[in-house]
């Protein structure tokens, strides 16, 4: 043990600096991330309640449907919309990507579920007639025929980014065949939808404006962009989304007023919406710069345009009251709203964090951040006497404005933890006066954009998507379409496990016939996927005794004793108690845990209360980490 210590001491003697582990340089545990370690679970299992067949809420949706809410009356939600399951598929992406293997199965039935959905005939036409448009379906996968605002040419779009993010995922670990075969008939559908439609109006996110929506029309350049990249993948190619996609971006930039995001056109509103934070998120491209061009989180024109948004709601809820400029507030869709009255999401409110971390991101990866004439107003209500200029990373400056731009995230963050339920359930809706729980229990989207906010919040990042070759805008915007491929998709034969490894991804295309291979990017800022946790326990234990580390993730076990993590005593002393264990976890996660103590006869006895919180480092460069504990 001694040379442990020793190797410490020995550089501190001799004036070397000793290189500070990562957990040493971390903020200190806050309440709030003791909530989100348990709202994280809470919110994954909430997903997982709502998706067919086997969620404990959607036993009657069909396999892989994501129902929008259990409420089946005031309101009902107990469909499934291609939006919603879209955006909800994408955090069950990520997190798989991010090693929780266990959901593999339900994003292999979500996708067959889509490729059949394509399919159905519905009142917006069928699959080469706009019906890729249709905002909601049956959970039986049956149309459904009622008046509603349709079509919403979100959706496709939407679709193919999460179907993407998994094809490149299979592409990485050796699985072209499927990416080829199974997703990318899937994925051409839908940019084919995109790259035809794009420029005529539907009905915005909100499912009530006929007109042409900021949300809508960002999400489609995103995805026509990473859908020509992921065409190439699958040895293939996307002309159409090649003709298309700068188009797209010359449009989208006529919602930009000079001073916020015009939501949408066609409608006589005001335009401030949290349709226009939604916009930036799920166009966020972690290895952008903070363009103004596609309204990137860090770019002014995002910034600005929180700003105006966030400040639209401090006057108009009770429970907003009193709470200046530069603190967070519940955030709802627009003012004007009178759905319910008119009250805060949780969705949106998360979303006005989200937009925030990932902006820190962006900076922190750039090394600097810039303040000009259009964001100056939103970094004085967090920094008084900020000034227009660049800020270098290792200026006092930059660190004061990151350290407040966090904090006033968190703010919001810790809005929807007050009046999520104690049980950390979250509805549609909280009330704007008293904060009660309001409209459809359960939402869904509510708890996916929890686990997005809690990811970013982390640094956890999504995929880039391209944006760093794709924010040039043509000198003159055209009233263009193109025509692409509209096919049934009718592969669904998934292999069993699937591996991640750096298996060979040079593969015959399965379609195609031709050879691809994919690059990995490097930058000069990668984020780990997972990180080599050493705990270290200090734990007087007697002969046949073991020690187990016990926790809320499938890593530790979920809580389970019989998968509970056995420690190591192999370097335990009589002077040093030592018991230790080093788990790969994913980065960034958020979790709780126990160590327990088994005798020799398999009883088991639990630390006393309450539970240990970690969160998994998830800097740059970040692989190892030691977190020290005593038995409790
Ligand atoms: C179509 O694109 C043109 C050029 O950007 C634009 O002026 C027009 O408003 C767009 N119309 C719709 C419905 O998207
Ligand atoms: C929380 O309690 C409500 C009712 O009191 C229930 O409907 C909901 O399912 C519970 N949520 C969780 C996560 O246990
Ligand atoms: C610790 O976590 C377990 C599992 O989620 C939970 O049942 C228990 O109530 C928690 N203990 C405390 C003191 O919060």
């Amino acid at each position: 043990m001694a040379p442990r210590f020793w190797t410490a001491l020995y550089a501190l003697a001799l004036g070397h600096a000793v290189v500070a582990a990562p957990q040493l340089a971390a903020r200190a545990t806050t309440s709030l991330d003791t909530w989100l370690a348990s709202e994280t679970t809470v919110a994954r299992e909430g997903i997982l309640n709502n998706i067919g067949s086997s969620g404990a809420y959607a036993a009657s949706a069909k396999p892989g449907i994501v129902i929008a809410s259990p409420s089946t009356s005031n309101p009902n939600y107990y469909y499934t919309w291609t939006r919603d399951s879209a955006l909800t598929m994408k955090v069950l992406v990520e997190l798989f990507k991010n090693g929780d293997t266990s959901l593999q199965n339900v994003i292999e039935e979500y996708i067959n579920s889509q490729a059949y959905l394509q399919t159905v005939s519905n009142p917006s036409g069928d699959l080469s007639s706009g019906g890729l448009a249709e905002p909601k379906f049956n959970v039986d996968e049956t149309a459904f025929t009622d008046a509603w605002g349709r079509p919403q040419r979100d959706g496709p779009a939407l679709r193919a980014t999460t179907l993407i993010d998994f094809g490149q995922w299979l592409i990485a670990n050796g699985y072209t065949t499927q990416a080829t075969q199974i997703v990318w008939p899937v994925v051409r559908n839908d940019l084919s939808y995109v790259a035809q439609y794009w420029n005529n109006t539907g009905f915005d996110l909100w499912e009530e404006v006929r007109g042409s929506s900021f949300f809508t029309i960002a999400v489609q350049h995103r995805a026509l962009v990473e859908g020509s990249k992921f065409a190439t993948q699958v040895g293939s190619s996307c002309s159409y989304c090649d003709s298309q996609a700068p188009q797209v971006l010359c449009f989208l930039q006529s919602f930009w007023t000079g001073s916020y995001t015009l939501a949408n056109f066609g409608s006589s509103r005001s335009g401030k919406d949290a349709n226009t934070l939604l916009g930036s998120i799920h166009t966020f491209d972690p290895e952008a710069g903070c363009d103004d061009s596609t309204f990137q989180p860090c770019s002014a024109r995002a910034l600005a345009n929180h700003k105006v948004v966030t400040d639209s709601f401090r006057s108009i809820y009770t429970l907003n009251s009193g709470i200046a400029a530069g603190s967070a507030v519940a955030i709802g869709r627009y003012p004007e709203d009178s759905y319910y009255n008119g009250n805060p999401w949780y969705l949106c409110t998360l979303a006005a964090a989200e937009l925030l971390y990932d902006a820190v991101y962006q900076w922190n990866r750039i090394g600097s951040l810039t303040i000009d004439s259009v964001s100056l107003g939103f970094f004085k209500d967090l920094y008084s006497s900020a000034a227009t200029g660049t800020y270098s990373s290792s200026s006092a400056t930059y660190s004061s404005i990151v350290s407040a731009v966090k904090t006033y995230a968190d703010g919001y963050v810790s809005i929807v933890e007050k009046y999520a339920m104690t049980n950390g359930s979250m509805s549609e809706q909280f009330s704007k006066s008293d904060g009660s729980l309001m409209s459809a229990r359960d939402l869904t989207w509510s708890y996916a954009a929890l686990l997005t906010a809690n990811m970013r919040r982390n640094s956890v990042v999504p995929a880039a998507w391209g944006e760093t070759s794709a924010s040039g805008v043509p000198a003159t915007c055209s009233a263009t379409s193109a025509t692409g491929t509209y096919s049934t998709a009718t592969n669904t034969n998934w292999p069993g496990t699937l591996t991640s490894g750096t298996s060979a991804t040079t593969t015959t295309g399965g379609t195609g016939g031709t050879t691809t291979t994919s690059t990995t990017t490097t930058t000069a800022c990668t984020t780990p996927t997972s990180v080599a946790v050493t705990f270290d326990l200090t734990a007087t234990t007697g002969y046949g005794e073991n020690i187990k580390l016990s926790g809320s993730i499938p890593a530790l076990g979920s809580w389970d004793t019989d998968n509970a993590v056995p420690m190591s005593a192999d370097k335990y002393t009589s002077s040093d108690h030592l018991w230790y264990v080093a788990v790969d976890l994913p980065a960034g996660t958020s979790f709780q845990y126990k160590y327990i103590r088994v005798e020799s006869d398999g009883s088991i006895q639990w630390e006393s209360d309450p539970n240990n919180s970690y969160t998994v480092p998830a800097a740059c460069g970040t692989t190892t980490a030691t977190h020290t504990d005593s038995w409790r």
